[in-house]
């Protein structure tokens, strides 16, 4: 699989590098083991020997690892401060992990569940995440950068061909961590320009659902998945589970509002409490636009 992104040439020739030199070293220990399990067997040789140290040895077995190291410390540097440095000129996209799926902001305010780019441009992440640990993770780009709760990472990379590359979360973030996909589409620069165009504006209830990340826990037609479905959900009496204590409450605008953006506070009889807070992640409008939706799944 070759690389897609301007550093992925850099990470292989340092993986290429450090795996090399260990099959080399791997064989030539094995080689020179069996040879000397070999010569110095007990038929062969009953009285064992005491053998005192050799400068030469000790001096050769420590510059050559001592270099080797260093080698492989120069690559490994190198492509490292490649990828921390973020071009000036890059496009910054908000990267938001949650359980369990990704979307991105772009400066304009347009948001999206995959990643569109423009090739050949730099693209600067700011990595977030609403609740556990996530990793970004996009093999073809040789970029894995981990979305910590609570504090913001950084990464960038610049895509070398037009493409669909796939992007996964290589932290282990719960029930449907394998799940955690989306992917970064890199289109040329006029045709990115379009799709940003095209994009902004108001969004559609059904969209805003999935950019938000709703849908990986509830449906929009009865199904139960991990959360409530939203159908016939709106005006319906609930059992809620506010603390210890078990109340009936009415689905209203105010209790949706209190569900999307703290989730804690009333978990629904039957249900694990695992959303997390969308407080800062959805703006009022937004959560207009879905209440008005809910109420028309009858
Ligand atoms: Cu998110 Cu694993």
């Amino acid at each position: 699989m070759s690389g897609a992104s301007s550093y992925s040439g850099l990470v292989d020739q340092t993986f290429w590098l450090i795996l090399g030199s260990s099959v080399i070293m791997l064989l030539g220990i094995t080689a020179v083991l069996i040879y000397f399990v070999v010569k110095y067997r007990r038929s062969t040789n009953p009285n064992p020997a005491q053998i005192e140290g050799s400068k030469r040895l000790e001096i050769l077995w420590t510059v050559l690892p001592t270099i080797l190291v260093m080698v492989m410390f120069y690559y490994g540097w190198a492509g490292f401060k490649v990828m921390r440095d973020i071009p000036d000129d890059a496009m910054e996209v908000i990267v938001n992990a949650r359980m369990w799926s990704w979307s991105f902001e772009y400066p304009n305010g347009v948001q999206s569940a995959e990643l569109y780019v423009p090739t050949g441009e730099p693209v600067s992440l700011k990595l977030r995440s609403s609740d556990v640990i996530h990793s970004f993770f996009v093999p073809d780009f040789r970029l894995k950068e981990d979305c910590m709760p609570g504090r913001e990472n950084h990464a960038w990379f610049e895509t070398t061909r037009d493409g669909e590359f796939t992007i996964f979360c290589a932290e282990y973030c719960g029930e449907k961590h394998s799940q955690m996909l989306s992917k970064v589409v890199s289109v040329p620069p006029v045709e990115f320009a379009d799709w940003l165009e095209d994009n902004t504006g108001p969004i559609s209830p059904e969209k805003l659902l999935s950019i938000k990340g709703c849908v990986a826990c509830h449906t929009a037609d009865g199904t139960r998945l991990i959360g409530p479905s939203y159908k016939g959900m709106y005006g319906r009496k609930e059992l809620v589970k506010t603390g210890e204590e078990v109340r009936e409450i009415v689905v209203d605008e105010e209790y949706i509002r209190r569900s999307i953006l703290d989730p804690m506070a009333d978990i629904v009889e039957g249900y694990a409490g695992v959303m997390p807070p969308m407080e800062g992640q959805i703006t009022d409008e937004e959560i207009d636009v879905l209440i008005e939706y809910f109420k028309t799944l009858k």
